[in-house]
């Protein structure tokens, strides 16, 4: 550990959750958040471990109205033996990195991200879920709260990071993945060439949800989003990656348009694939020809890739007001391979063949 912060005990600890096989997704937070500051000149200062309590934030906050933010979103897993450990958290620094290149925000130095996730991770060690399915979904987010209606990057910064055990993204775990139906949406862009896409900030999540409650009209759990241009072809599912499996062969949008969240799950689920010599191909897929596949009997499988979503199967696609089934509309093989393997890495039931695992000096027995 590089860097060592202070800690302040909470004086009111909380009631923790009594059902861990209904969580949720991040509903109840820890005890306590990790805080620091940025100053122009100064650079990022005074990191420290503190309660969790509401924010003192001044109503002209820039934040609040322009919406200079970035967050991320981890997991820490707990082994077998009791050891807490992370995932690839190389592959959330480079994207923070591009995020806040993006946003004008300063660069977090690496180091800082994982020792304050360690430091805070620490105290509220026996907030970790033990159920099946469960984990402890890691929020680090930064924001610009300068005073100021001037529409210009700011000055101050500040960097928090808050701890929510959790559950599945979308329903429930009940020892078995479950399928999702999902709504074509062919009206609204989640993003656009030249956007913000493939950055992880707030705006991106704001802008998707009025697509997201056509979609609950339709009884369906997310959109599946097309490009902005010619809304002709896929790119993603809901806050997720998506992958097609066609023929055998794995399809998935290519970061290259810039439109796409470069997932550390999809990046994982590619490189999963490769090793067990299944055809991915990273590219640009239309929309017509997954309909074809549904029709044909082509289409094996389709799912959802994300750190909240893990791997979520969908079931049916509904387009245009009507339904069209995903195979036998239930969890497909290779989805529920790829979560299988990924989550018993994550969790120290599958070894690690990847080095991706990055476990901390924290047991809980
Ligand atoms: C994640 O998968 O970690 C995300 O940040 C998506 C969010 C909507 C939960």
């Amino acid at each position: 550990m590089k860097n060592r912060f202070p800690v302040t005990r909470t004086t009111h600890p909380k009631e923790k959750p009594q059902d861990e096989n209904n969580l949720g997704f991040a509903k109840v937070f820890t005890d306590h958040m990790f805080v620091m500051d940025y100053d122009e000149g100064q650079g990022w200062h005074d990191g420290r471990v503190v309660p969790y309590e509401p924010l003192q934030i001044d109503p002209a906050s820039c934040v609040l109205h322009y919406a200079q933010m970035m967050f991320e979103g981890m997991k820490a897993y707990r082994r077998p033996d009791g050891v807490l450990q992370i995932f690839r958290p190389d592959m959330n620094i480079k994207r923070m990195a591009r995020t806040a290149e993006r946003m004008c925000i300063p660069e977090l130095p690496g180091d800082i991200l994982i020792d304050g996730i360690e430091a805070v991770l620490r105290e509220d060690a026996d907030w970790m879920p033990k159920a099946p399915g469960t984990s402890m979904y890691i929020r680090p987010f930064i924001f610009a709260d300068e005073v100021s209606f001037s529409a210009l990057w700011a000055n101050h910064y500040r960097f928090i990071i808050l701890l929510a055990p959790t559950g599945a993204y979308y329903g429930s775990f009940t020892g078995k993945l479950s399928a999702s139906r999902i709504y074509v949406q062919d009206k609204y862009i989640r993003a656009a060439r030249g956007g913000t896409g493939f950055a992880k900030v707030g705006g991106n999540y704001g802008g998707a949800m009025r697509a997201a409650r056509d979609a609950a009209e339709y009884h369906c759990k997310d959109v599946l989003w097309l490009d902005a241009a010619e809304h002709k072809y896929v790119e993603e599912i809901g806050t997720s990656n998506a992958f097609f499996r066609i023929n055998d062969e794995v399809y998935t949008a290519s970061l290259d348009s810039g439109t796409i969240l470069p997932g550390i799950t999809r990046d994982s689920v590619i490189r999963l694939l490769k090793s067990w010599n299944i055809p991915v191909h990273e590219g640009k897929l239309e929309f017509a020809k997954v309909l074809e596949a549904a029709k044909d009997g082509s289409l094996q499988e389709i799912f959802a890739s994300g750190t909240a979503a893990v791997i979520s199967p969908i079931g049916s696609l509904t387009f245009e007001g009507v339904d069209y089934q995903v195979a036998d509309g239930e969890a497909g093989p290779l989805a529920t391979k790829l979560y299988t393997n990924l989550y018993g890495m994550q969790t120290g039931t599958v070894e690690d063949t990847m080095g991706w695992t990055y476990p901390f000096d924290i047991v809980v027995k």
